[in-house]
C-alpha cells in the first residue's frame, strides 16, 4: 500500500520540484503588510522551492482572509488560523510542524526583518554548515535604525540577561529571525516551552546539545504599516520564559507563580493586620478581615498570572472567587490540622507550622487548578 503510494508520480504530475524551505511568518493586525512581504519573499527566494506559512491568531483586521486571497491563486502561500489563542512562539511552532519543508525559517510579518539574507540563512543550514542560521542586529554590519538610547539601553539589558541566564554565545539572542533544519528543530520539540515572544531562545535552550551555530547581520528596518505588539505583558513573559528554562526544569512554572502570589498574600495579610490593630479592631476581627483580603488578593493575581491563559472573566469571575474561597477554606483547615498533629508528635513549633503551611499550600495550588481554574 505504502509503495503504492510513494511511487505514484505527484511530483511530475504537480510539475514541481521538492520543497526546500518554508518561511514561518506569525501575524497579528498586519493586514497591509501582507501583499508587499509576499512580493518581497518572492523575491528574495526566487532560486528555491518554498513556502510561506502565516500563523495568525484571528487578527481582528483580518489578516488571515487577506492571505487567503493570495493562497486561493497560489499554493506555496498558506494560512494557518488560531481562534482564542495568541502568543508568538506557540504560532511559530505551530507554523513549523504544519510544515513538510526539511528546513524552515522564521521571520516576522511587518517587514522589518531583510529579506535579502534570507538565502544565506537557507544555504548555511542546507550546507550543514551550521545547524542554526540567526539574523543578528548586533554584529559588524548589523544594526537598529532610529532607535532612541532607550530602547537601545532596554533592548540591550534583554540581551544580556538572555546570554547570562541561558549561557548562550550569541550576539542577538532575542533574534526571530532565523533559518533550521527540521531534524534539529525535532530534537528541541519536545522541551519548547512555547511561552512568550522569544523562541528562537526557547530553541537554543531546548536542545540536548549544543548547536552550531552562523550569525549574519542585517539591519533591523523600522515599521511602516501596523504597530508594535511588544508591551509589559511581553516583558514579563521574557522573564517567565528565562524562569522556565532555567528553574522550571525542578519547579513547574504555574505552581512557582502561585507560590509568590502566595507570598506577597502573606505580606498583605500582615498590613492589612497591622492596620487593623492600629485603627482599634480586634485581633480575632483583624484576622478575619485579613484573612479575607489576602485571599481575594490572591485570587485576582493568581487569575491575572498564574492562570492567564484561562483567566476567568463576567459572571466567571465572581463564581471562580466565591470558589477560591471554598477551596482556601479547606486549604486553612488543613493548614491548622496538620499543624497540630506534627506538633502532637513532639515536634518543634516551626517545623510542625512549616509543614502546615506546606500541605496547605499544595492542597490549595490543587485544588484551584481543578476547581477554580478548571480547564
Ligand atoms: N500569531 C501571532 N500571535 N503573531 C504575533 C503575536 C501573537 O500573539 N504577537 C506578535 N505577533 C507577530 C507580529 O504580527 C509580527 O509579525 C511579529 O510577530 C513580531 O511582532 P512585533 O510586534 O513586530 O515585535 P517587535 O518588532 O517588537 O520584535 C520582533 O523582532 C525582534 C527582532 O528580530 C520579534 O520578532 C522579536 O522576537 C524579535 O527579536
Ligand atoms: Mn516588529
Amino acid at each position: 500500500m505504502l509503495q503504492d503510494i510513494k511511487s505514484f508520480p505527484l511530483a511530475q504530475m504537480l510539475g514541481q520540484r521538492p520543497l526546500q524551505v518554508a518561511i514561518i511568518v506569525p501575524t497579528f493586525n498586519e493586514a497591509e503588510n501582507i501583499a508587499p512581504l509576499i512580493a518581497r519573499i518572492s523575491a528574495a527566494l526566487a532560486d528555491f522551492q518554498w513556502e510561506v506559512i502565516f500563523v495568525d491568531d484571528n487578527s481582528p483586521d483580518h489578516t488571515a482572509n487577506v492571505v487567503r486571497e493570495f493562497a486561493l491563486t497560489h499554493p506555496h502561500i498558506r494560512i494557518v488560523q488560531r481562534v482564542g489563542r495568541r502568543g508568538l512562539s506557540s504560532a511559530v511552532i505551530e507554523g513549523m510542524l504544519a510544515s513538510a519543508a526539511p528546513i524552515v525559517a522564521v521571520m516576522d510579518g511587518d517587514m522589518q526583518h531583510d529579506e535579502a539574507i534570507l538565502p544565506d540563512l537557507i544555504r548555511a543550514v542546507a550546507d550543514h554548515r551550521a545547524d542554526i542560521a540567526i539574523g543578528t542586529r548586533y554584529a559588524p554590519g548589523g544594526g537598529t535604525q532610529g532607535w532612541d538610547v532607550a530602547r537601545l539601553r532596554l533592548s540591550r539589558a534583554a540581551t544580556r540577561l538572555g546570554q547570562i541566564t541561558l549561557r548562550v554565545p550569541l550576539s542577538d539572542p532575542m533574534s526571530g529571525f532565523f533559518a533550521v533544519r527540521r531534524d534539529v528543530m525535532t530534537a528541541a520539540l519536545p522541551r519548547l516551552s512555547g511561552i512568550g515572544f522569544k523562541i528562537l531562545l526557547d530553541i537554543l535552550a531546548s536542545l540536548p546539545q549544543h548547536p552550531r551555530i552562523v550569525e549574519i547581520p542585517y539591519q533591523f528596518r523600522n515599521r511602516v504599516a501596523g504597530e508594535s505588539k511588544a508591551d509589559s505583558q511581553i516583558a514579563l513573559e521574557y522573564l517567565m520564559l528565562l524562569a522556565d528554562k532555567t528553574i522550571g526544569r525542578i519547579l513547574p512554572m504555574r505552581l512557582l507563580s502561585f507560590l509568590v502570589v502566595g507570598g506577597l498574600g502573606v505580606g498583605v495579610h500582615l498590613s492589612m493586620l497591622a492596620l487593623g490593630l492600629i485603627l482599634g479592631i480586634g485581633f480575632a476581627d483583624g484576622q478575619i478581615i485579613a484573612v479575607t483580603t489576602a485571599i481575594a488578593f490572591n485570587f485576582f493575581l493568581n487569575n491575572s498570572f498564574t492562570y492567564r491563559d484561562r483567566r476567568l472573566r463576567g459572571a466567571k469571575l465572581w463564581r471562580g472567587l466565591a470558589s477560591f474561597f471554598a477551596v482556601s477554606a479547606v486549604g486553612a483547615l488543613a493548614n491548622i490540622g496538620i499543624g497540630n498533629w506534627v506538633h502532637d508528635m513532639d515536634r518543634s513549633w516551626w517545623l510542625s507550622a512549616i509543614a502546615g503551611i506546606v500541605v496547605g499550600a499544595v492542597w490549595n495550588f490543587a485544588a484551584s487548578s481543578f476547581v477554580t481554574w478548571r480547564k
